[in-house]
């Protein structure tokens, strides 16, 4: 009996927030792999913001996903049938298989993951991109000192709670910047962090002035547009700002830049953009250091796992835009 896939494909480009019309829900027979490939049962789904720019055409970091095609995620799954020498039946793996149940994959980019040593999600999360993300873009470019003070956004996120515990790891006064008062409790309480500002209730500019008296050495920004303006003021001398994302801005036609960007100037800071995928020959670092901190109990992983499958991913992907995730978010496509 032949298997079907239920896919995801993109539909139309959005303008503005995605809308249920610029997906379609397509079903497939699976394939059998061919010489070198097999089939991945994919398990869970990484539910990024940054998807919503991959629905874009133009130039960016990474191709657009085309209309038509099945729309790109990161993911992790089971091998239930293999004609590759490096994969066989029963390993667990993660790759970008896409918004869909089965993946027939070649091995290009797949990793092998050890679901004995963490649960899945926690290998789309802090043992994933998101913490590979927030590993590389603090310590390469933010290169904080034990004592300086880190400030990011999106702080009870996927990445931002990464972050803050990677410089708490390293000696450094953390402050988080998330939306609303129980999360503002999570990234004190649960993550660790020295203090955390609730952008929705409170003026950062302000807070961050009791906060930092002496200013922000590094600033890790998720989210963008007024967070950011609010944080530039706020920078110590030779500040580093890592450019990581801007989820207040994906889903608007004209983004809103730095009204405040002569701080950089004023304080000798630099402010610079990051893509995780520029370190893919230091992936085995990255996962090795964030793997033995989380062994140690010092780096605690927070998965947000929806339930439902491919059908509700369209849904899914506008929870981080709506802030309704704590951690990292994963929608489960099988047990
Ligand atoms: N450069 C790279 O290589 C790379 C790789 C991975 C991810 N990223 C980026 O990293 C950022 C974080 O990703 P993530 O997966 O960790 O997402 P996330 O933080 O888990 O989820 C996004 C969060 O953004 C906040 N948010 C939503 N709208 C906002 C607004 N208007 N103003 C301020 N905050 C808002 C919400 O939290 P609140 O409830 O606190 O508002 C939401 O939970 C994203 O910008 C993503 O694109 C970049």
């Amino acid at each position: 009996m032949s298997t079907i896939n239920h896919q995801v494909r993109l539909a139309a480009r959005p303008v503005g927030d995605p809308r249920p019309t610029d997906w379609e829900h397509v079903e497939e027979t699976v394939g059998e792999p061919g010489d070198g490939e097999f089939l991945v049962q994919v398990l869970c789904l990484s539910i990024d913001p940054a998807m919503r720019g991959w629905m874009n055409a133009g130039r960016s970091y990474i191709r657009p996903v085309e209309i038509g095609e099945v729309m790109r995620a990161g993911a992790v799954g089971r091998v239930i049938a293999s004609r590759h020498s490096g994969f066989a039946v029963g390993d667990h793996v993660s790759g970008s298989f896409g918004v869909q149940e089965y993946c027939l994959s070649g091995g290009r980019s797949v990793t092998k993951v050890d679901p004995a040593a963490a649960p899945l999600p926690t290998y789309l999360g802090a043992l994933g991109m998101s913490g590979l993300t927030a590993y590389f873009g603090l310590i390469d470019i933010g290169r904080p000192e034990p004592g300086q003070t880190v400030v990011v956004s999106g702080a009870a996120g996927a990445v931002g709670s990464v972050v803050g515990q990677i410089a708490k790891i390293l000696g450094c006064r953390v402050i988080g910047i998330a939306g609303g008062e129980a999360k503002c409790r999570l990234v004190v309480d649960e993550f660790g962090f020295d203090a955390a500002i609730d952008y929705k209730s409170e003026d950062v500019r302000k807070a961050l002035r009791d906060q930092a008296p002496s200013g922000v050495d590094v600033y890790f920004d998720n989210v963008g547009g007024d967070v950011l303006d609010a944080v530039l003021p706020r920078l110590a001398r030779g500040a580093r700002v890592i450019v990581c994302g801007a989820v207040s801005q994906y889903n608007s036609a004209s983004p809103q830049g730095p009204a405040n960007y002569l701080s950089l100037l004023v304080n000798r800071a630099t402010m610079t953009g990051m893509v995780v995928f520029d370190y893919a020959d230091r992936y085995a670092e990255g996962t090795a250091r964030l793997a033995t901190w989380r062994a140690e109990g010092r780096l605690k992983s927070l998965e947000d796992v929806v339930s439902g499958g491919v059908a509700e991913f369209p849904d899914t992907l506008m929870r981080p835009f709506r802030g309704e995730n704590h951690g990292k978010l994963v929608l489960k496509i099988a047990d």
